[in-house]
């Protein structure tokens, strides 16, 4: 028989019924002959109290029940008498599945830094922080689909292993069955991937966005939802190297369209999350400040600042504080003057659109100034940069004139120009980075810590 989920227990309130539970023990205190175990499964936030009387058979099997042991209870549930809990089962079998070395176990009752949990990714799902992570990462990911599916969105699934370089940033993994001892190579010593598994160069993806554009242009309107890579070197908290990404892609829409489903989709995010995880929000709330209810609700409800990155520019220009970077148009926003804008000017979230095209990605469509093209970012406060997006550029020779600028080769091209050639339409989409939107619901302030086995540069433990 399946145990019953203690998050269950604790919100149908069965009381006067006996149940059976499985978890794993948080802490044990005796007093006068009577034992009361924390017991948590991973399903909620609380902790069940779990009562062992001296004449319960349970009581002789008390020492086993160190904190990190697995243990199966049957007992009653009862109204607790004790602050803290509503409930409590008074214990009357008790089945030790796994014990835990008590002087061993890295997770006794004192709290962790996030540095150390780190270092053991494989127990720290156990810990009051990260259950709380990994259980507002599963609402999330439900709602991405739930928002997507409710407006006719197409789910579809683009390749993980592709050869093209989708946002030209040459920051990608290669993907070879080549020994790595013995790599063929041709008349000038370059390696010939000819030989190589596909018969050319291979990568992990960066971004299943052209992908998407073949099957918006064929199925309306689709979304992606998976795991993208990148070989940045950025040792910094808002970047991995493997990180999730949501990538919209709308057919006969322009970049206003773009902009308005954004904001929707991260409305609803902070929505649902206040909706169905406030447990987990209060103690993000309470223990790491960076996150509240309040904010949240905020944001879920008020329209976000729209601005020109030329605006943009002349607010920072205008700054008295001094930044790291030049501001100058032309130049990249850095994270310190997204930050300035979200954080000091507009104090919520701000989209910038209409980025100089010599700063952004060859697909994206040029504005009838010529000097600017429909991209879009959208930044939040303290996370920064969260959505990154664009109306496609759907004009042949204005997409080739821009490739031949960009020594962007056309071969392996053909088919997303193909697209261009027959049935032709306006189109936009944007990708959202997924572990980013964590961190910006929980208030964690490192990416590693949103993810269970997050991959950095040199690090790859678990
Ligand atoms: O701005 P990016 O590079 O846009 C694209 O990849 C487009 N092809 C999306 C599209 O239009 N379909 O990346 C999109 C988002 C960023 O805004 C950021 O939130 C996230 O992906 N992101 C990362 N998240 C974690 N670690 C990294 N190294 C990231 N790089 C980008
Ligand atoms: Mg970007």
């Amino acid at each position: 028989m399946r145990p019953v989920r203690i998050k269950n227990i604790l919100s149908d309130g069965n009381v006067g019924q006996t149940v059976t539970v499985c978890g794993w023990i948080r802490t044990k205190r005796e007093s006068k002959g009577v034992a009361f175990i924390a017991l948590n499964d991973g399903s909620t936030q609380d902790t069940l109290q779990l009562v062992v009387s001296a004449e319960s058979p349970a009581f002789n099997k008390l020492q086993d029940c160190n904190t990190g042991a697995a243990v199966k209870v049957s007992g009653l549930l009862k109204e607790s008498p004790g602050k803290g809990q509503n409930q409590e089962i008074e214990v009357s079998e008790l089945k030790i599945f796994g014990s835990a070395d008590s002087g061993n176990y890295p997770l006794q009752k004192k709290g962790h830094s996030l540095e150390f949990l780190r270092e053991i990714g494989h127990l720290r799902p156990r810990t009051n922080t990260f259950g709380a992570v990994f259980r507002v990462r599963n609402i999330m990911a439900d709602t991405v689909h739930d928002f997507f599916q409710k407006r006719g969105f197409m789910w579809v699934h683009t390749p993980i292993i592709t050869s093209s370089d989708c946002e030209g940033a040459g920051d990608l993994f290669t993907v070879t069955s080549l020994e790595l001892d013995k790599i063929p190579t041709g008349k000038n010593g370059e390696i010939d991937f000819c030989q190589d598994f596909f018969g050319r160069r291979a990568y992990l993806t960066v971004s299943g966005q052209l992908e998407a554009e073949f099957l918006a242009m064929s199925l309306g309107d689709v979304y992606t939802f998976g795991p993208t890579f990148r070989a940045e070197n950025s040792n910094t908290s808002r970047h991995l190297s493997e990180f999730w990404m949501i990538e919209p892609e709308m057919a006969f829409a322009d970049i206003d369209d773009d902009m308005d489903l954004a904001e929707d989709f991260i409305r609803t995010l902070c929505r649902k999350v206040l909706e169905k995880c406030e447990k987990e929000i209060a103690f993000f709330e309470k223990f790491y400040k960076n996150t509240s209810m309040n904010e949240l609700a905020d944001l879920s409800e008020k329209p976000f600042v729209r601005i020109s990155y030329t605006d943009a520019i002349t607010e920072l220009l205008k700054a008295k504080k001094k930044f790291e970077f030049p501001v100058e148009w032309g130049l990249d926003l850095q994270s310190e003057h997204e930050r300035y804008l979200t954080d000091t000017v507009f104090r919520g979230p701000v989209i910038v659109v209409d980025y100089p095209k010599e700063i952004k990605a060859f697909y994206m469509r040029l504005n009838p100034d010529m000097k600017t093209v429909a991209a879009m970012d959208v930044l939040l406060p303290k996370v920064g940069e969260i959505i990154g997006g664009s109306q496609r550029e759907e004009r042949l020779d204005v997409l080739e004139n821009r490739m031949q600028d960009l020594a962007i080769p056309f071969e392996s091209m053909q088919w997303y120009l193909d697209l261009r050639r027959y049935g032709s339409a306006p189109h936009a989409g944007f990708g959202l980075g997924f572990e980013r939107m964590v961190q910006y619901i929980t208030g964690m302030p490192n990416i590693r810590d949103v993810i269970p086995c997050p991959r950095t540069p040199q690090s790859i433990k678990f």
